[in-house]
Protein backbone atom coordinates (compact mmCIF):
# COMPACT_ATOMS: atom_id res chain seq x y z
CA UNK A 1 0.00 0.00 0.00
CA UNK A 2 0.95 3.35 -0.93
CA UNK A 3 1.29 6.31 1.93
CA UNK A 4 -1.15 8.49 1.13
CA UNK A 5 -4.73 6.74 -0.24
CA UNK A 6 -6.67 9.22 -0.56
CA UNK A 7 -9.48 7.68 -2.63
CA UNK A 8 -11.83 5.03 -1.39
CA UNK A 9 -9.98 1.55 -1.83
CA UNK A 10 -11.64 -0.77 -4.23
CA UNK A 11 -11.31 -4.59 -3.05
CA UNK A 12 -13.05 -7.29 -4.80
CA UNK A 13 -16.18 -8.01 -2.87
CA UNK A 14 -16.34 -4.26 -1.29
CA UNK A 15 -15.03 -1.04 -1.21
CA UNK A 16 -13.37 0.98 2.03
CA UNK A 17 -14.01 4.78 3.30
CA UNK A 18 -13.14 7.08 5.42
CA UNK A 19 -15.51 7.05 8.17
CA UNK A 20 -17.89 9.83 7.06
CA UNK A 21 -18.28 13.02 8.86
CA UNK A 22 -21.74 14.71 9.90
CA UNK A 23 -20.54 19.12 10.02
CA UNK A 24 -23.73 19.96 11.48
CA UNK A 25 -26.07 18.18 13.94
CA UNK A 26 -28.00 18.98 17.42
CA UNK A 27 -27.66 15.96 18.92
CA UNK A 28 -29.86 16.85 21.83
CA UNK A 29 -32.77 16.96 18.46
CA UNK A 30 -32.60 13.04 17.89
CA UNK A 31 -36.39 12.82 17.84
CA UNK A 32 -39.05 12.21 15.33
CA UNK A 33 -41.45 13.50 13.90
CA UNK A 34 -40.63 16.85 12.29
CA UNK A 35 -42.56 19.83 13.66
CA UNK A 36 -43.03 22.89 11.62
CA UNK A 37 -45.54 25.00 9.76
CA UNK A 38 -43.43 26.56 7.27
CA UNK A 39 -42.25 27.99 4.74
CA UNK A 40 -40.77 30.62 7.27
CA UNK A 41 -38.80 33.71 7.25
CA UNK A 42 -36.45 32.91 10.02
CA UNK A 43 -35.49 30.10 11.90
CA UNK A 44 -37.34 31.81 14.79
CA UNK A 45 -40.63 30.85 14.59
CA UNK A 46 -40.07 27.70 13.65
CA UNK A 47 -38.00 27.57 17.40
CA UNK A 48 -40.66 28.81 18.76
CA UNK A 49 -43.56 26.29 17.58
CA UNK A 50 -41.17 23.16 18.02
CA UNK A 51 -40.89 24.15 22.00
CA UNK A 52 -44.44 24.70 22.13
CA UNK A 53 -44.91 21.32 20.86
CA UNK A 54 -46.64 18.42 21.97
CA UNK A 55 -43.61 16.34 20.46
CA UNK A 56 -41.35 18.54 22.15
CA UNK A 57 -43.07 17.69 25.68
CA UNK A 58 -42.95 13.89 24.69
CA UNK A 59 -38.91 14.36 23.62
CA UNK A 60 -38.88 16.16 27.25
CA UNK A 61 -39.67 12.83 28.98
CA UNK A 62 -36.59 11.11 27.73
CA UNK A 63 -32.95 11.83 29.59
CA UNK A 64 -30.94 13.79 27.65
CA UNK A 65 -28.18 11.11 28.07
CA UNK A 66 -31.34 8.44 26.21
CA UNK A 67 -31.25 11.00 22.87
CA UNK A 68 -27.47 10.60 23.25
CA UNK A 69 -27.48 7.34 22.79
CA UNK A 70 -30.41 7.39 20.09
CA UNK A 71 -28.29 10.45 18.05
CA UNK A 72 -25.11 7.47 18.42
CA UNK A 73 -26.67 4.97 16.77
CA UNK A 74 -28.10 7.61 13.84
CA UNK A 75 -25.19 8.39 13.04
CA UNK A 76 -23.50 5.03 12.54
CA UNK A 77 -26.62 3.64 10.58
CA UNK A 78 -25.36 6.06 7.85
CA UNK A 79 -21.52 4.94 7.96
CA UNK A 80 -20.97 8.39 10.64
CA UNK A 81 -17.70 8.21 12.69
CA UNK A 82 -17.38 11.58 13.44
CA UNK A 83 -20.51 14.51 14.00
CA UNK A 84 -20.33 18.34 14.73
CA UNK A 85 -22.84 18.71 17.81
CA UNK A 86 -23.15 22.52 17.28
CA UNK A 87 -24.44 23.10 21.17
CA UNK A 88 -22.91 25.25 24.38
CA UNK A 89 -20.42 22.43 25.96
CA UNK A 90 -22.26 22.13 29.35
CA UNK A 91 -24.94 20.59 27.42
CA UNK A 92 -22.62 17.60 26.32
CA UNK A 93 -19.58 17.18 28.35
CA UNK A 94 -20.73 14.79 30.24
CA UNK A 95 -21.38 12.33 27.06
CA UNK A 96 -17.87 13.01 25.19
CA UNK A 97 -15.95 10.03 26.68
CA UNK A 98 -19.22 7.79 26.72
CA UNK A 99 -20.26 8.24 23.00
CA UNK A 100 -19.48 5.48 20.69
CA UNK A 101 -19.58 8.35 17.98
CA UNK A 102 -16.31 11.05 17.55
CA UNK A 103 -18.18 14.30 18.81
CA UNK A 104 -16.34 17.41 18.05
CA UNK A 105 -14.99 18.73 21.29
CA UNK A 106 -12.65 21.71 20.24
CA UNK A 107 -14.53 24.70 19.16
CA UNK A 108 -15.78 28.34 20.25
CA UNK A 109 -18.79 29.03 19.07
CA UNK A 110 -22.22 31.39 18.53
CA UNK A 111 -26.04 30.27 17.88
CA UNK A 112 -25.94 32.84 15.09
CA UNK A 113 -25.74 36.48 14.60
CA UNK A 114 -29.50 38.27 15.28
CA UNK A 115 -30.29 40.33 18.06
CA UNK A 116 -32.82 37.49 18.75
CA UNK A 117 -30.03 34.48 18.70
CA UNK A 118 -30.23 32.21 21.39
CA UNK A 119 -27.44 32.65 24.06
CA UNK A 120 -24.75 30.22 23.63
CA UNK A 121 -21.60 30.59 24.48
CA UNK A 122 -19.41 33.79 25.41
CA UNK A 123 -20.22 37.35 23.43
CA UNK A 124 -19.43 36.86 19.81
CA UNK A 125 -15.99 38.41 19.97
CA UNK A 126 -15.19 36.69 23.08
CA UNK A 127 -15.56 33.67 21.13
CA UNK A 128 -14.12 34.61 17.74
CA UNK A 129 -10.85 35.78 19.58
CA UNK A 130 -10.81 32.32 21.76
CA UNK A 131 -10.81 30.57 18.36
CA UNK A 132 -8.17 32.12 16.68
CA UNK A 133 -5.89 31.71 19.99
CA UNK A 134 -6.31 28.22 19.71
CA UNK A 135 -6.45 28.07 16.37
CA UNK A 136 -10.05 25.68 16.71
CA UNK A 137 -13.11 26.24 14.81
CA UNK A 138 -15.70 29.40 15.48
CA UNK A 139 -19.20 27.47 14.24
CA UNK A 140 -21.89 29.85 14.03
CA UNK A 141 -25.02 29.19 11.97
CA UNK A 142 -25.39 32.11 9.64
CA UNK A 143 -27.86 34.04 7.11
CA UNK A 144 -30.11 30.89 8.33
CA UNK A 145 -33.54 32.91 6.96
CA UNK A 146 -34.59 35.99 4.73
CA UNK A 147 -35.75 38.84 7.04
CA UNK A 148 -33.79 41.67 6.46
CA UNK A 149 -31.45 41.11 9.98
CA UNK A 150 -30.81 37.39 8.54
CA UNK A 151 -29.65 39.11 5.34
CA UNK A 152 -27.27 41.44 7.08
CA UNK A 153 -25.46 38.33 9.14
CA UNK A 154 -22.53 38.22 6.73
CA UNK A 155 -21.82 41.71 6.74
CA UNK A 156 -21.82 42.18 10.70
CA UNK A 157 -20.02 38.85 11.33
CA UNK A 158 -17.37 40.52 8.96
CA UNK A 159 -17.17 43.43 11.20
CA UNK A 160 -16.99 41.30 14.03
CA UNK A 161 -14.16 39.94 12.78
CA UNK A 162 -15.92 36.41 12.34
CA UNK A 163 -15.49 35.62 9.28
CA UNK A 164 -12.19 33.83 8.66
CA UNK A 165 -10.43 30.43 8.38
CA UNK A 166 -11.37 28.91 11.21
CA UNK A 167 -15.00 29.98 10.69
CA UNK A 168 -17.76 26.94 10.10
CA UNK A 169 -21.06 28.93 8.82
CA UNK A 170 -23.98 27.23 8.95
CA UNK A 171 -27.09 27.37 6.50
CA UNK A 172 -26.37 31.03 4.53
CA UNK A 173 -29.74 30.36 3.05
CA UNK A 174 -29.72 34.02 1.85
CA UNK A 175 -26.20 35.02 1.72
CA UNK A 176 -25.65 37.09 -1.51
CA UNK A 177 -22.79 36.32 -4.16
CA UNK A 178 -20.82 39.10 -2.53
CA UNK A 179 -21.54 37.75 0.74
CA UNK A 180 -20.16 33.89 -1.31
CA UNK A 181 -17.26 36.08 -2.50
CA UNK A 182 -16.28 37.66 0.88
CA UNK A 183 -16.76 33.94 2.46
CA UNK A 184 -14.12 32.13 -0.05
CA UNK A 185 -11.83 35.33 0.68
CA UNK A 186 -11.84 34.90 4.05
CA UNK A 187 -11.06 31.29 3.61
CA UNK A 188 -14.06 30.51 5.72
CA UNK A 189 -16.37 26.93 5.45
CA UNK A 190 -19.49 26.48 4.80
CA UNK A 191 -22.41 23.53 5.70
CA UNK A 192 -24.65 23.20 3.92
CA UNK A 193 -28.30 21.54 5.11
CA UNK A 194 -30.75 21.67 2.23
CA UNK A 195 -33.41 19.41 3.50
CA UNK A 196 -33.64 21.27 6.89
CA UNK A 197 -33.43 24.58 4.79
CA UNK A 198 -36.19 23.39 2.79
CA UNK A 199 -38.39 21.84 5.39
CA UNK A 200 -38.40 25.75 7.32
CA UNK A 201 -37.68 28.19 4.14
CA UNK A 202 -38.49 26.17 1.18
CA UNK A 203 -34.83 27.06 -0.58
CA UNK A 204 -31.32 26.30 0.02
CA UNK A 205 -28.44 28.60 0.31
CA UNK A 206 -26.69 29.01 -3.51
CA UNK A 207 -24.22 25.99 -3.52
CA UNK A 208 -23.43 26.14 -7.08
CA UNK A 209 -21.74 29.81 -5.87
CA UNK A 210 -20.70 28.56 -3.03
CA UNK A 211 -18.55 25.58 -4.84
CA UNK A 212 -17.85 28.14 -7.96
CA UNK A 213 -16.10 30.16 -5.93
CA UNK A 214 -14.21 27.60 -4.12
CA UNK A 215 -15.41 27.56 -0.35
CA UNK A 216 -14.80 24.81 1.69
CA UNK A 217 -17.98 23.23 1.23
CA UNK A 218 -19.11 20.51 3.89
CA UNK A 219 -22.19 18.67 4.19
CA UNK A 220 -24.74 18.10 7.27
CA UNK A 221 -28.33 16.91 8.41
CA UNK A 222 -28.97 19.50 10.97
CA UNK A 223 -31.23 17.81 13.99
CA UNK A 224 -33.75 15.46 12.23
CA UNK A 225 -36.90 17.79 13.65
CA UNK A 226 -36.02 19.92 10.81
CA UNK A 227 -33.65 18.22 8.89
CA UNK A 228 -32.83 14.57 7.24
CA UNK A 229 -33.13 11.13 9.11
CA UNK A 230 -29.82 10.85 8.72
CA UNK A 231 -26.70 11.70 6.32
CA UNK A 232 -27.31 9.02 4.01
CA UNK A 233 -31.18 10.25 3.49
CA UNK A 234 -29.36 14.08 3.42
CA UNK A 235 -26.12 13.42 0.79
CA UNK A 236 -29.69 11.63 -1.58
CA UNK A 237 -31.61 14.60 -0.96
CA UNK A 238 -28.79 17.27 -1.48
CA UNK A 239 -27.98 15.36 -5.43
CA UNK A 240 -32.27 15.38 -5.79
CA UNK A 241 -31.77 19.28 -4.97
CA UNK A 242 -29.19 20.53 -7.06
CA UNK A 243 -30.24 18.47 -10.04
CA UNK A 244 -33.89 20.69 -9.40
CA UNK A 245 -31.86 23.68 -8.85
CA UNK A 246 -29.49 23.55 -11.71
CA UNK A 247 -30.79 21.23 -14.14
CA UNK A 248 -26.99 18.80 -13.83
CA UNK A 249 -26.04 16.74 -11.91
CA UNK A 250 -23.66 17.55 -8.24
CA UNK A 251 -20.60 15.33 -8.95
CA UNK A 252 -20.51 12.16 -6.77
CA UNK A 253 -16.48 12.72 -5.95
CA UNK A 254 -17.68 16.58 -4.48
CA UNK A 255 -20.38 15.46 -2.37
CA UNK A 256 -18.53 12.59 -1.31
CA UNK A 257 -15.25 15.31 -0.10
CA UNK A 258 -18.32 17.43 1.45
CA UNK A 259 -18.77 14.33 4.14
CA UNK A 260 -14.70 13.81 4.22
CA UNK A 261 -11.98 15.58 3.69
CA UNK A 262 -13.87 19.26 3.65
CA UNK A 263 -15.47 19.02 6.92
CA UNK A 264 -12.08 17.40 8.50
CA UNK A 265 -10.38 20.40 7.23
CA UNK A 266 -13.67 22.82 8.56
CA UNK A 267 -13.17 21.56 12.06
CA UNK A 268 -8.93 21.52 11.82
CA UNK A 269 -8.97 17.62 11.99
CA UNK A 270 -7.43 16.69 8.87
CA UNK A 271 -4.21 15.65 10.31
CA UNK A 272 -5.87 12.39 11.53
CA UNK A 273 -9.23 12.40 9.56
CA UNK A 274 -11.01 12.50 6.39
CA UNK A 275 -9.17 10.13 4.53
CA UNK A 276 -7.35 6.59 4.59
CA UNK A 277 -3.63 7.57 4.97
CA UNK A 278 -0.97 6.00 7.30
CA UNK A 279 -0.95 8.20 10.07
CA UNK A 280 -4.18 8.96 10.83
CA UNK A 281 -7.28 7.23 12.65
CA UNK A 282 -8.52 4.48 11.66
CA UNK A 283 -12.15 5.24 11.12
CA UNK A 284 -13.20 3.26 8.07
CA UNK A 285 -16.82 2.89 6.29
CA UNK A 286 -17.10 -0.53 4.67
CA UNK A 287 -18.97 -0.73 2.02
CA UNK A 288 -20.85 -3.87 -0.31
CA UNK A 289 -19.48 -3.78 -4.05
CA UNK A 290 -23.09 -3.68 -6.27
CA UNK A 291 -23.18 -3.27 -9.92
CA UNK A 292 -22.70 0.54 -9.18
CA UNK A 293 -18.78 0.62 -9.88
CA UNK A 294 -18.22 4.43 -9.31
CA UNK A 295 -17.15 4.13 -5.69
CA UNK A 296 -17.90 7.98 -5.10
CA UNK A 297 -21.50 7.33 -6.52
CA UNK A 298 -22.04 3.77 -4.54
CA UNK A 299 -21.44 5.82 -1.25
CA UNK A 300 -23.58 9.18 -1.93
CA UNK A 301 -26.38 6.63 -2.60
CA UNK A 302 -25.88 4.51 -0.25
CA UNK A 303 -27.93 3.25 2.64
CA UNK A 304 -27.67 1.42 5.86
CA UNK A 305 -27.72 -2.34 4.07
CA UNK A 306 -24.85 -1.28 2.13
CA UNK A 307 -22.72 -1.09 5.22
CA UNK A 308 -20.60 -4.09 5.77
CA UNK A 309 -18.87 -2.61 8.47
CA UNK A 310 -18.37 0.20 10.31
CA UNK A 311 -14.77 1.38 12.73
CA UNK A 312 -14.15 4.36 14.84
CA UNK A 313 -10.34 4.00 15.53
CA UNK A 314 -9.93 0.31 15.06
CA UNK A 315 -13.33 -0.11 17.14
CA UNK A 316 -16.28 -1.90 15.35
CA UNK A 317 -19.44 -0.26 15.90
CA UNK A 318 -21.51 -2.20 13.39
CA UNK A 319 -20.83 -5.27 11.55
CA UNK A 320 -23.07 -7.81 9.55
CA UNK A 321 -23.91 -11.04 10.95
CA UNK A 322 -21.29 -12.76 8.86
CA UNK A 323 -18.32 -11.20 10.51
CA UNK A 324 -18.98 -12.04 14.04
CA UNK A 325 -16.95 -15.61 14.18
CA UNK A 326 -14.22 -13.22 12.26
CA UNK A 327 -13.79 -11.18 15.27
CA UNK A 328 -11.91 -11.61 18.70
CA UNK A 329 -13.98 -13.26 21.26
CA UNK A 330 -13.24 -10.89 23.97
CA UNK A 331 -14.67 -7.96 22.22
CA UNK A 332 -17.72 -9.52 21.29
CA UNK A 333 -19.81 -8.92 24.39
CA UNK A 334 -19.77 -5.38 23.62
CA UNK A 335 -22.04 -6.25 20.67
CA UNK A 336 -26.23 -7.12 20.35
CA UNK A 337 -27.55 -8.95 17.64
CA UNK A 338 -30.35 -6.99 16.05
CA UNK A 339 -32.74 -7.38 12.78
CA UNK A 340 -32.84 -4.21 11.40
CA UNK A 341 -35.55 -2.89 8.92
CA UNK A 342 -33.86 -0.77 5.11
CA UNK A 343 -34.79 -0.15 2.32
CA UNK A 344 -33.30 -2.97 0.56
CA UNK A 345 -35.20 -5.89 3.11
CA UNK A 346 -34.09 -6.97 6.37
CA UNK A 347 -30.61 -7.31 7.92
CA UNK A 348 -28.94 -8.92 10.73
CA UNK A 349 -26.19 -7.44 12.25
CA UNK A 350 -24.31 -6.55 15.34
CA UNK A 351 -24.09 -3.04 16.95
CA UNK A 352 -21.86 -1.56 19.53
CA UNK A 353 -23.90 -1.13 23.10
CA UNK A 354 -27.30 -2.40 24.39
CA UNK A 355 -29.84 -1.16 21.32
CA UNK A 356 -32.45 -3.51 22.63
CA UNK A 357 -32.33 -1.92 26.42
CA UNK A 358 -32.46 1.78 24.52
CA UNK A 359 -35.31 1.06 22.84
CA UNK A 360 -37.02 -0.64 25.80
CA UNK A 361 -36.44 2.64 27.88
CA UNK A 362 -37.27 4.70 25.16
CA UNK A 363 -40.60 3.03 25.34
CA UNK A 364 -40.60 3.05 29.33
CA UNK A 365 -40.45 7.01 29.37
CA UNK A 366 -42.61 7.92 27.03
CA UNK A 367 -45.30 5.01 28.03
CA UNK A 368 -45.93 4.06 24.39
CA UNK A 369 -43.97 1.80 21.63
CA UNK A 370 -42.38 4.18 20.14
CA UNK A 371 -41.22 4.45 16.69
CA UNK A 372 -38.03 5.58 15.54
CA UNK A 373 -35.99 5.52 12.24
CA UNK A 374 -32.90 5.79 13.96
CA UNK A 375 -33.02 2.53 15.26
CA UNK A 376 -35.51 0.09 12.95
CA UNK A 377 -34.52 -2.78 15.00
CA UNK A 378 -37.57 -5.13 14.42
FE1 LIG B 1 -28.53 23.87 13.16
Amino acid sequence: MGKSLNNPLDFKNCIAYPGLFNAHDHLLGTYLPRVGRGPYLSWKPWDDDLKTSDLYQERSMLTNAHIYQISYYRQILSGVTTVCDHIPHIVHKDFLGGSFVRIIKEYCLAHEISSYELKWGDDHKVEIERAKKKNIPFITHLEEGFDEESKQGTEILHRKKGIFKNSVLVHCVSCSLEDIKLIAKQKASMVWCPNSNYYMFNQTAKIKDFIEQGVNVCLGTDSPMSGSVNLFAELQFAQKTYQKLYGSKISPKLLFKMITINPAKAFRLDQQLGTIEEGKLADILILKKSKEVDPYKKVVNANTEDIEMLWKEGVPLYFKEEYYSKLPKAILQNYEKVCLESKGGKITAYLIGKPHLLKKKINESVNFKKELEFIPII
